[in-house]
């Protein structure tokens, strides 16, 4: 392949444009052409292409969002809107595409490869919820950027000695809630992927609370239940709390140091693929080694919490 395009699509995640930046300097490093695809499937649908040259991803290794712009566009859903788009960037000359997203926009990668049009994912998600790799670019920033909020929570928290309730993203998936609940030192840990029995919390905070324990911290993962929920269910049981939903805050801010390396290993990683007409690949990052492997199978198993991980946070916080 000797001309590219590349898009950021679904939420965008901190560390996105170092992924943006590999892939257009590895390919121009390699002779090929880059084409960046604005607003993600929206505009490969419309078209919207403008050729990047080394200059245009300068001063972009450090910035959260993502200079391509992202979009959630229920319309590339359709058989149709996929034909089109494969079709606008056949007539651009683009060979190949890199989708940097979640697994939505992995669902419109595979939809594009199967329709025989070479697309490779690269995992751009805070949520951490992507089959196939241990880390996705934007987790680890948006987990410091919780964590950094749970601190500064805490110290009110324990002036007052109050129980306070974090409200972090995650609708499916409770990894950023997990992490940053072990990591912050957070009493309790609500996630999706476990059954909550709010009768069993209440008993671990009042035993706590009897140990001498003056103020406590609950990390509740939004697909749970909303923070507001959770205050009203124990407000009915006597127990008074104050809520903190964090929000897009965890979605933005410069990445971390381990962000862009991730971003540019995986970046660079789906080039080498195109570069040898390899499409319908997911790249990912497995016990530190760079991987690729068949984009279907991101949705051919379940996300899966770290048990272990659960089970030891529970451990550390009785
Ligand atoms: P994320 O990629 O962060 O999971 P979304 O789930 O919103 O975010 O997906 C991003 C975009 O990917 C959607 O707006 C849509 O354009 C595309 N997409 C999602 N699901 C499909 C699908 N089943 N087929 C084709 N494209 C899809
Ligand atoms: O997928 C990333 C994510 O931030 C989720 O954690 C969250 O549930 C969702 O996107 C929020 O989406 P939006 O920005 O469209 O409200």
């Amino acid at each position: 392949m000797k001309k590219i395009g590349v898009l950021t699509s679904g939420g965008d995640s901190p560390g996105m444009n170092a992924a943006v930046r590999a892939v257009v300097r590895k390919a121009i490093y390699h002779d090929m052409e880059v084409y960046g695809v604005y607003q993600g499937y929206q505009g490969l649908m419309e078209g919207e292409f403008k050729p990047l040259k080394l200059g245009d991803v300068g001063d972009i290794i450090q910035r959260g969002g993502t200079m391509l712009h992202s979009a959630r566009c229920v319309e590339f859903k359709e058989h149709e809107s996929q034909l089109q788009a494969i079709e606008r960037m056949r007539a651009q000359g683009i060979e190949g595409l890199v989708v940097i997203g979640g697994d939505g926009s992995y669902r419109g990668a595979l939809s594009l490869s199967e329709k025989g049009f070479p697309a490779i994912g690269v995992p751009g998600t805070i949520d951490n919820d992507i089959r196939g790799t241990d880390y996705t670019i934007g987790f680890d920033t948006a987990l410091n950027t919780v964590i950094e909020s749970i601190d500064k929570i805490r110290d009110t928290a324990t002036s007052h000695d109050r129980t306070f309730i974090i409200e972090v993203m995650g609708r499916d998936a409770g990894d950023i809630a997990l992490w940053a609940g072990l990591a912050g030192g957070a009493e309790t840990i609500l996630v999706p992927e476990v059954t909550t029995n709010i009768d069993t919390m209440i008993e671990r905070l009042q035993r706590g609370k009897e140990r001498g324990k003056r103020h406590s911290i609950i990390v509740v993962a939004e697909g749970v239940m909303s923070g507001q929920e959770l205050q009203k269910l124990l407000l009915e049981k006597g127990i008074d709390t104050r809520v903190s939903v964090l929000g897009h805050i965890q979605r933005g801010g410069s990445p971390t140091a381990r962000d862009r390396v991730l971003a540019s290993m995986m970046g660079a990683h789906a080039v080498e693929l195109l570069m040898k007409d390899i499409g319908g690949r997911a790249v990912g990052i497995r016990n530190q080694a760079v991987v690729d492997y068949e984009l279907r199978e991101v949705f051919e198993t379940e996300h899966h919490l770290d048990e272990d991980m659960f089970k030891l946070s529970k451990e550390l916080s009785i």
